[in-house]
Formats: C-alpha cells, structure tokens, sequence
C-alpha cells in the first residue's frame, strides 16, 4: 500500500501566490479590481493605457480621493482596508470593495507602481511594491489630485498561467469588454481606454447618459 504524505504547512509567500491566482486569472480581472478602487474612490475621469493585452503594461489614472500618505506601507499588504471596520458594517456596504485582497493579489504577481495625491497634499507620493510589501522609500514627487498604478509583467512568477495567456490580442478585447461594461454603466464617470502610443479605444464624457455611453462605446468598437 502507498505510504502517505507527509503534511505540511505552505509558506506565506505560497498562499499568498496562490490566493493571488484566484482572484486575478487575467489581465482583465485586474483591472476590474483597479476600475472599481477608481468607483470607490470617487473618481470622475478614469485613464486606462495598456501594453500587450495588459500582460506586460497596465497603467489606470484617476482623480479620486488619493490615498493618505501615511497609509502607503500597509495598501499593498492583504486584508487592508479603508472600507470596513467591523462584520456589521457588511450590511450597508456601498462600496465594491470590502476585503482589502485586491491590490495585494497583484502585488504578489506582479510588480506594482503607485503614485498618489490627496486633496490636502503638497506634493504626490510614490512607492513600489513587490509581495504586499513596500519595496524602497516612499519618494515625494510632482503629480495631480487622485491615483495613478502602473501593474508590470503581470504573472512574471505565475509561469504556468503566463504560458496559457499567450494572446495579447485576446486579453485586449477581455479589457474592452470590462471597461465597456463599467463605462456604460457609470454615467457621471468619463473612461478612456487605449493602447500605449495609439489611438483612443474606448472614450466616453464625464456626465453622460447611458444611451450615449453605450453609442461612444459601440462607435469606437466597430
Ligand atoms: N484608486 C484608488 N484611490 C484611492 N484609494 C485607493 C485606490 N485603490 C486602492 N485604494 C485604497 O487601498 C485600499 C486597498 O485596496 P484593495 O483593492 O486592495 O482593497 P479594497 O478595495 O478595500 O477591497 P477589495 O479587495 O474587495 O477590492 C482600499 O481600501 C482603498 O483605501
Ligand atoms: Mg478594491
């Protein structure tokens, strides 16, 4: 008779890779999670520029809230949140996001760039992460109201699941389609969507309706 396993505990890094990879299966996914911190935030203009499907480059500005200063060592880390303090809270939640898991899944697959103002900041803030954690000093520098994240070489330690993803073509028109989807849907919000150094795919106004957000969106998608 075969002998058993032995069992063993899976290190941080592991669960936290492989937690990763059920929340995030493609580029799309991030930037659904990106799209909807943007909502959270109160964004009323979101910028979302990507290189090869999103694998290699996938950059989303906004002109929310930003995020505190003081809160940069801890955004990337998991089960981090600015949107629930206790269970109870769930009830009235109105925010997309609640678990404080998104940014720390990419983190962990991929290396992560955030630039960030508050309204009462001088200056913008900038800080990289790599695992949840900060990777180097946080470093003050020039930037407008609101956030910008830049996700690079999006499963770059996933190799398994980069090999499946092997159609930027593919993984574009998943982009299209979500970015679609909350543009039309978030009337007092304006999307633009596009390619690193082409033409605008997706662009619709701040303050529209849903009919024309769904001409601007179909118009750019024939
Ligand atoms: N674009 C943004 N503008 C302002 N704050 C942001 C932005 N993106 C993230 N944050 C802050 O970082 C925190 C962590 O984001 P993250 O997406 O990881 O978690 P969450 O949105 O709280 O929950 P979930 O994992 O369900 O999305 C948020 O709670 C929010 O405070
Ligand atoms: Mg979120």
């Amino acid at each position: 008779m075969a002998e058993p396993g032995v069992i063993r505990k899976l290190s941080e890094e592991v669960v936290n890779r492989i937690a990763a990879g059920e929340i995030i299966q493609r580029p799309a996914n991030a930037l659904k999670e990106l799209i909807e911190n943007s909502l959270d935030a109160k964004s009323t203009n979101i910028v979302i520029t990507v290189k090869a499907g999103g694998l290699k480059y996938l950059q989303i500005q906004d002109n929310g809230t930003g995020i505190r200063n003081d809160n940069l060592d801890i955004v990337c880390e998991r089960f981090t949140t600015s949107k629930l303090k206790e269970f109870d809270d769930l009830r009235q939640i109105s925010t997309y996001g609640f678990r404080g898991e998104a940014l720390a899944s990419i983190s962990h697959i991929a290396h992560l760039t955030l630039l960030t103002k508050t309204a009462a900041d001088k200056c913008a803030y900038k800080a990289s992460y790599e695992n949840g954690k900060l990777k180097g000093p946080i470093k003050a520098c020039a930037g407008n109201n609101g956030t910008q994240i830049t996700v690079e070489d999006l499963f770059y330690n996933v190799l398994a699941r980069k090999k499946a993803l092997r159609s930027p073509t593919e993984e574009y028109a998943h982009i299209m389609e979500v970015v679609g989807g909350y543009a039309i849907h978030n009337s007092r919000v304006g999307f633009t969507l596009k390619k690193f150094g082409e033409n605008t795919d997706i662009k619709t106004p701040v303050k529209s309706t849903v009919v024309e957000n769904v001409r601007s969106v179909c118009m750019f998608q024939v």
